[in-house]
């Protein structure tokens, strides 16, 4: 009966698997080019995407469907900022776009609870997208220039030395 749902929710799973594996890629090379905030937003970002997982997940298991946990791409092995901030945004489109198109399938399928879990997730993929959307704006508008602040700005917090 909830066939669809489990489905449905696989589907989202794998997406935000490849989600989470692609913004810790760029986190990773953010974090190599001295890019201290958006090394910062890629990793804060994979970690939201971690707890979508585990929404959808436990949807599955309530629903006593198995949790297939399958990312749906090969990371792209993107190292240009700019290059990074864009298939991000897409992939924040694209997931928004999908969840919508799924929380009204569940309604269909009378079941308002998965519907509540891709509403959800639909609020913070449209968030997650006006986030990468800024930077890329940003940078457009500032050019090189803000990369070499967020640069100078790696530099500042590693001189003052530890926190603690
Ligand atoms: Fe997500
Ligand atoms: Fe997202």
């Amino acid at each position: 009966m909830h066939e669809k749902s489990i489905e449905l929710l696989n589907k989202a799973i794998s997406d935000e698997l490849y989600a989470v594996h692609q913004y810790m890629y760029f986190h990773f090379h953010c974090e190599d080019q001295d890019y201290e905030f958006l090394s910062g937003l890629f990793i804060k970002t994979a970690i939201e995407e971690m707890g979508h997982i585990e929404l959808c997940a436990e949807r599955v298991l309530f629903l006593g469907g198995e949790v297939e946990m399958i990312a749906a791409m090969e990371v792209q092995k993107i190292h240009d900022v700019k290059e990074m901030l864009k298939l991000s945004r897409q992939m924040e489109e694209d997931s928004a776009k999908d969840y919508n198109k799924w929380a009204n399938e569940s309604s269909a399928n009378s079941d308002a609870a998965t519907r509540k879990v891709f509403e959800g997730l639909v609020d913070d993929e449209e968030r997650h997208f006006d986030q990468y959307d800024t930077e890329m704006v940003n940078i457009e508008k500032f050019g090189e220039r803000y990369l070499a602040l967020q640069s100078i700005e790696g530099s500042r917090i590693r001189a003052s030395g530890p926190t603690e």
